[in-house]
């Protein structure tokens, strides 16, 4: 492709490590930075330090030749047409975001500009972020003119953040004037031309040659913002489902009717509808907080986000309570779990709701056997192997003489297990479904005792649920 240019990634973990990918697949040079030496030195060996699709495939193809790994940020940043700014920002104490990981790679940029640069906010930051970057490069002592800071916010799932990354529904770029927006759509160019679509090795996805994507150039603070709210809105989303869930459970309703119905109107959309045990993540929950307090610093209450975290808080809470109503009693009960992943196709647990519960379970004195297919390892890390805790290989040694499942990701493998070798493994037949992987009526048929959320058990009028 004819688009190349330099790109200096700054940040290996998911958003810096795909994105560094991504360029290299679009046909960019790429140099990826991180300070972590261990990690440099494993991603040059070849290593993969995360489960992501694709991107092992990309790391390989583009390894050697268009990606490299370095802890150098100076030698990065002098070769670089532009600095894409990937570093965490966690949340901090006060629920804002801790930008100090920003700040320091923005002095460290600022000492190396040697030409102009066009400095990129990868991470989800705040509005006026950009301005700060600004202002720490020219107190560094870079001149106006040697660089431009723009935000081009991503989009990413975790688990998908390949096929998110080649096939956005937009690319947002917030930029302030013409020479910092041409180098940013030379980037993107080989997307938004529809070249890469279609290459022989492109991954697949949902654009094409035909339709690729639109790029939306707009104010750096209207981008910054159109990321804060764009999360936001997906979580009010799942916490309005989940309350939603809440009522069918009660009123005897099955809340995927609802979903359904209320997700065919196109100014809903049947996305983000599926009930369960709350959202988690690396995004959701830090942004809703720190959008909040962007709010709440420009004098403007935003007590819908309050309501939507409340909400989310609420719906761990009364899945474990489910889980103690189906089983009357916790201590001493042995239970399997499936899923510990903040979703499934993941191995991150960080807020996931999915360890919340078993702590809860655990607190309560119940002994569980834990099963996930790709975060049992990190999960050890928080609950520790110990007498009440155990750790399967396989979804069947997990359930062995369990008094109960409790499913709490959604894998795709959970989905597809042998319905009547779980039967047969468990001590007593009884599932409790987190996240409404199975049909209450099939389950049913299959003998089994099957709670989930928001979908009432089909023990009477199940032959009328059926046939409908
Ligand atoms: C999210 C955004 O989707 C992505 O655009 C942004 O860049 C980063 O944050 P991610 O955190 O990877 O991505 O996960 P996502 O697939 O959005 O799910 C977030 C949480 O919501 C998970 O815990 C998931 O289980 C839950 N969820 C999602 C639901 O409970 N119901 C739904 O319908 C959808």
């Amino acid at each position: 492709m004819k688009h190349q240019a330099t790109i200096a990634v700054v940040g290996s973990g998911y958003v810096g490590l795909v994105s560094a990918a991504c360029f290299a697949e679009i046909g960019h040079r790429v140099i990826c930075v991180d300070n972590d030496e261990e990690k440099v030195h494993m991603l040059n060996a070849g290593g993969v330090p995360i489960h992501e699709e694709y991107l092992p495939e990309l790391l390989s193809r583009h390894q050697n030749g268009s990606v490299e790994f370095t802890t150098k940020l100076h030698e990065a940043t002098a070769q670089a047409d532009a600095v894409f700014i990937a570093v965490g920002t966690p949340q901090s104490d006060t629920g804002d975001a801790d930008l100090s990981y920003v700040d320091a790679v923005a002095s460290e940029i600022a000492r190396s500009v040697d030409g102009y640069k066009v400095i990129v906010e990868k991470s989800t930051v705040p509005v006026y972020t950009n301005e700060w970057i600004t202002r720490i490069l020219e107190r560094n002592g870079t001149s106006k003119e040697a660089f431009d800071v723009v935000s081009n916010p991503e989009f990413l799932r975790e688990g998908t953040g390949v096929t998110d990354f080649l096939h956005p529904n937009r690319i947002v770029i917030g930029v302030e004037n013409e020479r910092a927006a041409k180098v940013m759509r030379r980037i993107y160019e080989p997307l938004t031309s529809g070249e890469y679509y279609s290459l022989p090795h492109a991954v697949p996805g949902g654009r094409t040659a035909s339709n690729p994507p639109p790029l939306l150039e707009m104010s750096t603070k209207a981008a910054e913002l159109t990321k804060h709210a764009t999360n936001a809105f997906l979580a009010m989303k799942i916490s309005f489902i989940n309350a939603v869930a809440n009522i069918c459970d009660a009123a005897g309703v099955n809340v995927e009717e609802v979903a359904k119905g209320i997700g065919m109107d196109e100014r809903i959309g049947p996305k983000f509808l599926r009930a369960g045990i709350g959202y988690g993540g690396s995004c959701f929950p830090k942004d809703v907080a720190a959008f909040r307090w962007v709010a709440e610093q420009l004098g403007q209450q935003f007590d819908l986000l309050a309501e939507v975290e409340k909400i989310n808080n609420q719906q761990k809470k009364l899945f474990f309570r489910k889980i103690r109503s189906a089983l009357w009693t916790l201590r001493g009960k042995d239970l399997a779990v499936f899923g510990l992943a903040f979703k499934g196709g993941t191995d991150d647990i960080r807020e996931s709701p999915a360890i919340e519960i078993v702590q809860m379970l655990l607190k309560e004195g119940s002994r569980v056997t834990l099963f996930d297919p790709a975060a049992s390892e990190r999960a050890k890390a928080v609950i520790p192997e110990g007498p009440q805790v155990r750790y399967a290989t396989d979804m069947y040694e997990a359930v062995r003489d369990a008094h109960a499942l409790v499913i709490l990701s959604d894998w795709q493998e959970f989905a597809a297990v042998d319905l009547d070798r779980l039967r047969q493994t468990l001590r007593h037949p009884i599932v409790i479904d987190g996240r409404n992987l199975f049909d209450p009526v099939l389950m049913l048929d299959k003998g089994f005792t099957y709670f989930s959320v928001g979908r009432p058990y089909p023990a009477v009028g199940t032959k009328a649920l059926k046939d409908r």
